[in-house]
């Protein structure tokens, strides 16, 4: 509940600067482009040498880029630690972002967003009734608060929405379904490209065919890249952690992948991840990884400590010992020059079929929900915050399944593959959003029948 007043006191904070005008400057960052399997800035490549950022914690679902007495003082750490892509988890897509999202250009940092937020989002135990209109409005009504800042490489359309319960799997449909309308809607915009793909939780029993599935079918419905968290890495080496495996399986898999959380804390972290990351072992095939994570919190996975977090974010930033473990990680294995041997196809992969880990039965994905039709046209109009009355029962659901190809347009690029890992004992995989969801649920189940 704390988090709530202070979403409410940000939110306050944000307001005079909500009401200016909400025009990105002219910067000269370039924005990333994918080609076959790889990333890309103007004809280099581009690794992504990351961060994640989500101040206070999931509990917390603060947004650290509507607020400069937040962001700036990280954008210095950030630049001091030589990162150049900062994960965010929770955004507010009422407010402007424009101070820090222009402080991160200055600082040639790029922005990876995820598009849901515990009250709007994929329910993954009651995945076909939060498919609906009222969620995709607030999604797409993020792309349009970011889209304009050059520097924002893209957007998670879900994260470990799939789970390690084999019927988690369903929900994919709709995270596909909600992906394939992204990319519609970034295209019926007439906006640059900005990246859209999935964030996958480090389940080894279905990561391959989540991949496989999230690069499976018509363009209209394949991703732009596939990442995955991984926290095999416990200090280890590229053999023990398994990460030749790894490479080997997602060699041919046609799309650009990343990491997009990794860094096992099972023992003191000495981030040889990025050497293996930036290394020919690697770099054909993965295009780097995003630590987990910048600020400490209960999961202690950060390497600065915010005091006061997470009722104050804005406290004097202390580095613990491993902000200067992973500065000097990231310093010690520049990216490759080079094109590294990445494959400058594009391609798509067979389907999964149904099995003890994969419960869905279909390639058929669902129809955009008739509602959300008209946003293709008119945009999404004004967000409803981290605050709104919430999506996943808002009704105006999916009426049928669609036709493969029917979300036309233009496409960059498409296609992806598969992976596996090692589940929850050493990683994070966060359920805080879905407990919140649930109860939010349940509020929202017994407010509509006391009505
Ligand atoms: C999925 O399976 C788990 C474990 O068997 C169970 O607790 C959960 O209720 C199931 N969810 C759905 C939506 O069936
Ligand atoms: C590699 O792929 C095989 C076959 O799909 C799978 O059984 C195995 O778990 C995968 N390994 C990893 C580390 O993802």
């Amino acid at each position: 509940m704390r988090s709530f007043t202070l979403v409410s006191a940000l939110a306050a904070a944000c307001a005079v600067q909500a009401a200016g005008p909400a025009k990105a400057r002219a910067t000269t960052i370039t924005p990333i482009t994918a080609k076959g399997n790889a990333f890309f800035v103007g004809n280099d490549r581009f690794f992504v040498r990351g961060i994640d950022y989500q101040p206070g914690g999931s509990a917390a679902n603060a947004d650290p880029l509507a607020d400069p007495k937040i962001c700036l003082q990280d954008i210095k750490k950030f630049a001091d630690l030589g990162v150049n892509v900062v994960r965010v988890y929770s955004t507010d897509n009422s407010l402007d972002h424009t101070e820090c999202m222009n402080a991160l250009a200055d600082a040639g940092i790029y922005v990876m967003l995820d598009a849901n937020n515990p009250l709007y989002s994929i329910n993954r135990d009651k995945p076909a009734p939060s498919y609906n209109a009222a969620y995709l409005q607030s999604v797409f009504a993020t792309i349009d608060s970011f889209i304009k800042f050059p520097n924002t490489m893209g957007f998670f359309s879900g994260n470990e929405v799939i789970h390690d319960f084999p019927n988690t799997t369903l929900s994919a449909r709709y995270v596909k379904a909600t992906t394939r309308d992204m990319r519609q809607y970034i295209r019926a915009r007439g906006y640059r490209t900005a990246l859209v793909g999935y964030s996958a939780a480090d389940v080894t029993d279905n990561r391959m065919q989540t991949a496989a599935y999230f690069n499976c079918g018509t363009d209209d419905e394949r991703s732009d890249f596939f990442a995955f968290n991984d926290y095999s890495w416990c200090s280890s080496d590229f053999q023990t952690a398994g990460w030749g495996e790894k490479v080997k399986n997602f060699t041919d898999y046609g799309l650009p992948i990343f990491l997009s959380e990794y860094g096992c804390i099972a023992n003191v972290r000495d981030f040889g991840e990025v050497e293996a990351l930036m290394s020919d072992k690697m770099t054909s095939v993965y295009s780097g990884g995003l630590l987990y994570e910048y600020t400490y919190e209960a999961n202690k996975f950060g390497i600065v400590k915010i005091p006061g977090s997470p009722k104050d974010l804005t406290g004097t930033r202390e580095e613990m010992d491993e902000f200067a473990a992973f500065k000097k990680a990231l310093k010690n294995n520049p990216a490759p020059k080079g094109d590294s041997g990445y494959s400058p196809t594009s391609k798509a992969q067979p389907c999964p079929t149904k099995d003890a880990f994969w419960s869905v039965d279909s390639t058929l994905l669902p129809k955009i929900p008739d509602a959300a039709k008209e946003y293709m046209s008119k945009g999404a109009g004004k967000g409803p915050g981290l605050k709104g009355p919430g999506s996943q029962w808002a009704g105006s659901t999916s009426t049928g399944d669609a036709e493969p190809g029917s979300a036309t347009g233009a496409f960059s690029n498409a296609a992806s593959s598969s992976s596996a890992a090692v589940a929850g004992l050493l990683g994070p995989m966060d359920k805080t959003p879905f407990v919140v969801s649930a109860i939010v649920a349940a509020f929202t189940l017994l407010g509509a029948v006391a009505l």
